[in-house]
This record gives C-alpha cells, sequence and structure tokens, in this order.
C-alpha cells in the first residue's frame, strides 16, 4: 500500500493525498461509509459508487463474524465478492462493538475478551490472534488492530491500564498478522489504534509505540465517547505531532461535519461515521445550507429541492415536502433518499476540502463554510 502526498496547507496542518490499495485509489481526506454488515444501510452498491462517489467503506469483523460467518465469506471469496463492491474495504476489529456490550456478561482478560452474541446469546471469545485470523477471512484491504476503547469519562489510572493492554494486544495483533498471508491473493494491511483517553502522557505513549511497530497507517481511538470536542481536538494535535507525515491518519468514529473539517486542518486523512446514516434514516438532513429535521410541520408545503447545491440526483428529483411525506409514512423509499443525500454531502465536504487544500485556501474556506453549514434551519 502506498501513500503519495499531494499537498500540504500552509496555514494548518491539512494535508492532501492518494493511498493505493489492491483495490484502487483512495483520495485523502476521505470520509468512509459504514457498511456494519457488509451493506451501506438503504444505499446500492452502484448508487455509493456513481451517485455518491464513496471510493471506500467500512465493515466490522464483530457484526460479520456472527453472521454470516467467516465460512460463508472464505466460500464466497471474501467480503468484495460476496457483496459486489470491488473498491477498497476497511474492517473495524469489533473491539469498539463489544466493549458496548455492557451489561451482558463480558468479560476482559490478558487474553482477550468473552462476549455474548447479539443475535442468539451464544458465547464467544476474541482475541488479537483470533480477530487478525477473521479479517483475513473478510479480506478487508485495511485491517484495524482489536484494541481496548475506554469511556471517554475514564480515570488516569484506568485509562493508563487500558493503554497497557491495547499496547500488548497490538503486539500480539501485529506478530499474528506478519506471520499469516492473505487469504485471497491480495495485499492487506494493519492499522494499530492509538489509544489513551484525554491524557496527553498517555496519547504520546501510545503513539509512539504504535510507531516503532512501522505500518502503512495508523488510527487515532478512544475519541468522541463523550469527552468535550476541544479536548478530542487537543488529543488529535498530540498524536499527530508523532505520527509520521507520510502515512494516512485515520480518526475513528468521528463525526459531525465540524468535526471532521477540525480533523482535517489538524492532519487527519480518514473518518468514518453513522451519522449521516444513521441520523438520516431518523429525518436529519445536512444540506449546504444547514441541518433539517426533515419531520417538522415547517417543511410540509416546502416545495423546494432537498438541497439547492444539487450534491446527488436525489436533491432535484424530490422536494423537501415529499422526503417529510415518505419518512412521516415510515416509507422504505424516505430512508434511501435521506441516506444517499447525507452520505452524498459527506463526500462533498471531503471533496471540497481536498480542492481548497490544494489551492492554498483550506482554513479561509472552512471558517466562512461552517456557520452556514451547522446553522438549524
Ligand atoms: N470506532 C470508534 N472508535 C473506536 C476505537 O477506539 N476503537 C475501535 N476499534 N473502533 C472504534
Amino acid at each position: 500500500m502506498q501513500y503519495t502526498l499531494l499537498a500540504k496547507d500552509k496555514n494548518s496542518e491539512a494535508r492532501c493525498g492518494v493511498l493505493t490499495t489492491a483495490h484502487g485509489e483512495i483520495h485523502t481526506p476521505v470520509f468512509m461509509p459504514v457498511g456494519t454488515v457488509g451493506s451501506v444501510k438503504a444505499v446500492h452498491m452502484r448508487e455509493l459508487k456513481e451517485d455518491i462517489r464513496a471510493e471506500i467503506i467500512l465493515g466490522n469483523t464483530y457484526h460479520l463474524y456472527l453472521r454470516p460467518g467467516t465460512e460463508i465469506l472464505q466460500a464466497a471469496g471474501g467480503l468484495h465478492r460476496f457483496n459486489g463492491w470491488d473498491r477498497p474495504i476497511l474492517t473495524d476489529s469489533g473491539g469498539f462493538q463489544v466493549f458496548s456490550l455492557t451489561g451482558t456478561g463480558r468479560k476482559i482478560t490478558e487474553e482477550g475478551v468473552t462476549f455474548r452474541s447479539h443475535i442468539d446469546g451464544s458465547k464467544h471469545l476474541f482475541t488479537p490472534e483470533n480477530v487478525m485470523d477473521i479479517q483475513r477471512q473478510i479480506g478487508a484491504d485495511i485491517v484495524m488492530a482489536f484494541d481496548e476503547c475506554p469511556p471517554g469519562t475514564s480515570d488516569y489510572n484506568y485509562a493508563r491500564h487500558s493503554l497497557g493492554l491495547t499496547q500488548r494486544w497490538l503486539e500480539r495483533c501485529v506478530a499474528r498478522f506478519d506471520e499469516t498471508a492473505p487469504l485471497y491473493g491480495y495485499e492487506q494491511n494493519l492499522f494499530p489504534i492509538v489509544q489513551g483517553c484525554t491524557y496527553r502522557d498517555l496519547r504520546e505513549k501510545a503513539a509512539e509505540h504504535a510507531v516503532s511497530l512501522n505500518r502503512a497507517g495508523y488510527a487515532i481511538g478512544g475519541l468522541a465517547v463523550g469527552e468535550p470536542a476541544e479536548e478530542m481536538y487537543a488529543m488529535i494535535e498530540v498524536v499527530n505531532r508523532i505520527l509520521p507525515q507520510d502515512k494516512p491518519r485515520y480518526l475513528m468514529g468521528v463525526g459531525t461535519p465540524e468535526n471532521i473539517l477540525e480533523g482535517i486542518q489538524r492532519g487527519v486523512d480518514m473518518f468514518d461515521c453513522v451519522m449521516p446514516t444513521r441520523n438520516g434514516r431518523n429525518g436529519m438532513i445536512f444540506t449546504t445550507e444547514g441541518t433539517i429535521n426533515i419531520k417538522n410541520q415547517k417543511w410540509e408545503r416546502d416545495f423546494s429541492s432537498i438541497d439547492p447545491a444539487a450534491l446527488s440526483y436525489v436533491d432535484t428529483d424530490y422536494s423537501k415536502a415529499y422526503l417529510r411525506h415518505l419518512i412521516k409514512s415510515d416509507e422504505i423509499l424516505g430512508l434511501q433518499i435521506c441516506s444517499i443525500h447525507n452520505l452524498s454531502f459527506y463526500l462533498w465536504l471531503v471533496r471540497e476540502a481536498r480542492k481548497h487544500i490544494q489551492e492554498g485556501d483550506f482554513v479561509a474556506w472552512k471558517t466562512k463554510l461552517l456557520p452556514k453549514i451547522t446553522r438549524r434551519l
């Protein structure tokens, strides 16, 4: 996997580049739509490619392991063959999902985590080793390390112990990943995840340790988990001062359009978040004029297009009033339109960011755009 930096902003840490994978190029900064079970909810692959212009999607090890299971995925020839997405795929390790299964008998030990399936209650064990094996079987281009993602409110002592565990697990992930081969004939790459909650010294230690393992890219985890945004931004700065310039940096699970632009300004290259799709299915629409709750009565007779900037064909094919009617009526088409629109908005946002980094006016562009797009309409 090759990462080529194309431009660096003079007034901030923002950069743009191209990441070349076995399934094609990813232009950074990039937003990666979330397809937890191998499907981006309510969106066809054709729409993802041609309308939304997504370059990479996410899958989740926890969900794919439980269903359909690795035996089926291997029989299909990997997730790309199974779901018909022939561009890059990144899989999260399942760490984040397993840790959110609180109150279900989940148990963390040095060996790994035992947990119960949310589907049928069956008992399973994830270890750094088997999570690497499962991601080999899924066949993602980018494979994430198995980490512990502690709550944003963790005290220093908990955060320090948790980071120790994540670092030992990371070394086991690297060892297993490097002693196993891809199953489908194309290259896969393992990204470490930098943890350390909101403690600077822990974040520094974590970043230095991750860099010492010399991987093709690095992720920043454990953010947007309940801490104030300013602390998140401060942690990104601390970590990105240590991560190498010539490798991509992925901020996991973030965030709002504002969080993404602030992340780009601080040198982040890759983002993912369920917000455009999950909030979209609930009627929250991001537009170039501001954010809309399409369920509000205010839109009942508004026959204007969803977004005057026409970021996607759905924006001009359908009106706000019609979309409101669909969502109020629980129509499947409403979920499809909201998802396609919001993902088109997020992909537009990062494409614009890329353009302005190259043109040299990223910060000025961001400062002008943010008040407009963060308005509540
Ligand atoms: N998704 C969002 N945050 C995290 C994290 O800290 N770890 C993992 N594995 N996934 C995430």
